[in-house]
């Protein structure tokens, strides 16, 4: 969101949980008169701002929009990133795509991209990502990192978790990640990620980190072929989740997580962090790789995040890719 009108209201607002502000000091600040003031107050409304409104106080935001804002993200950011490149799209096919596209026309990095519904969201597999409802969040961020494509066997791991972390604590709920990066509540999926780099020679050029976060359930329910895996932390969180909140959180969680892995300072917590929220650990699972399918028990994971698996041979066998189910006992 520019410098508008619009933004120097809402900041006004909320400078301090009270955030009366009256018409005048608004009119003084925006050297603007108060009817125009009040005008601009309705371009607010229109964006599902209501205010509250007293004689003596002058006004102040009584109810928040509850799908994502610009202004309202921007202005809860932290200090250090409030320069931070973002735009919020109606639809597209995919934000990854979208992110891609931007990239390789020249899009300063870091960015990033939310929608707030995708027509051809894409998952892992090539598989669909559910991704018509407004009640979720669909972003993808653009890095250029000029790591080595070494490097990177890790990345979605470390994001993954984090975020994981990030929502436990914004939701005050107890997710879990399944390896490699599926965001879960008891056993059933909230969130995903899909990672897509471009090589050249031989450092990682553009870099697009996709994320899906199920964040309230379809008035209309979800799906009928996902119904029994999905789930939403509106359907599991104790408080309702504010949507421009967890954006902010999350963005702001990803731009230094981001950052870690790039300096290396991530490693002196992965395995920690990995540890705390591993839901396969020590449970009997099913691996399926290509064509392959391997059962085992869980081990954890490796310097370079494979995981490993204990064969019924007792053999270690480590996995850079696969899809994982749990072995009903
Ligand atoms: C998975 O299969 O678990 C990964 C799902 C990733 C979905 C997100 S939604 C935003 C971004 N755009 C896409 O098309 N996919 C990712």
């Amino acid at each position: 969101m520019r410098e508008s009108t619009e933004k120097v209201i809402l900041s006004e607002m909320l400078i301090d949980e009270q955030g009366w502000v009256s018409g005048t000091q608004l009119a003084t600040k925006l050297k603007l008169s108060r009817v125009a003031v009040w005008n601009h107050m309705e371009k607010l409304r229109a964006q599902g701002f209501e205010f509250e409104s007293r004689r003596s106080l002058g006004y102040r935001i009584k109810t928040k929009p509850q799908h994502l804002n610009a202004g309202l993200i921007q202005l809860s950011l932290k200090a250090k990133h409030r320069k931070f490149s973002f735009d919020i799209l109606d639809e597209i096919d995919s934000t990854n795509d979208e992110v891609s596209r931007q990239l390789a026309s020249g899009r300063t990095a870091p960015f990033a991209l939310f929608a707030r519904r995708q027509t051809k969201g894409r998952g892992r597999f090539g598989r669909t990502w559910y991704s018509t409802s407004e009640t979720n969040i669909y972003v993808s961020f653009g890095f250029r990192p000029m790591l080595t494509p070494d490097r990177m066997q890790t990345f979605t791991l470390w994001m993954g978790v984090n975020i994981c972390d990030l929502i436990a604590k914004v939701t005050q709920t107890s997710p879990q990640i399944k390896w490699p990066n599926d965001l879960v509540f008891q056993g059933k999926k909230a969130g995903g990620i899909l990672t897509e780099a471009r090589v050249d020679a031989d450092q990682i050029r553009d870099l697009v980190f996709g994320l899906g976060i199920n964040v309230n359930k379809p008035s209309t329910g979800w799906p009928s072929d996902i119904a029994n895996r999905a789930v939403s932390l509106g359907e599991v969180a104790a408080v309702a989740v504010d949507f421009n909140r967890l954006a902010t959180a999350l963005s702001e969680r990803i731009l230094e997580s981001y950052a870690a892995f790039c300096d290396g300072t991530h490693l002196a917590t992965f395995a920690d962090l990995w540890n705390c929220y591993d839901m396969l650990r020590g449970k009997k699972v099913t691996l399926i790789e290509a064509d392959r399918q391997i059962m085992g028990m869980v081990l954890g994971i490796d310097d370079h995040g494979a995981l490993l698996l204990r064969d019924s041979g007792g053999k270690t066998q480590r996995f850079r890719a696969g899809e994982v189910t749990i072995k009903k006992d």
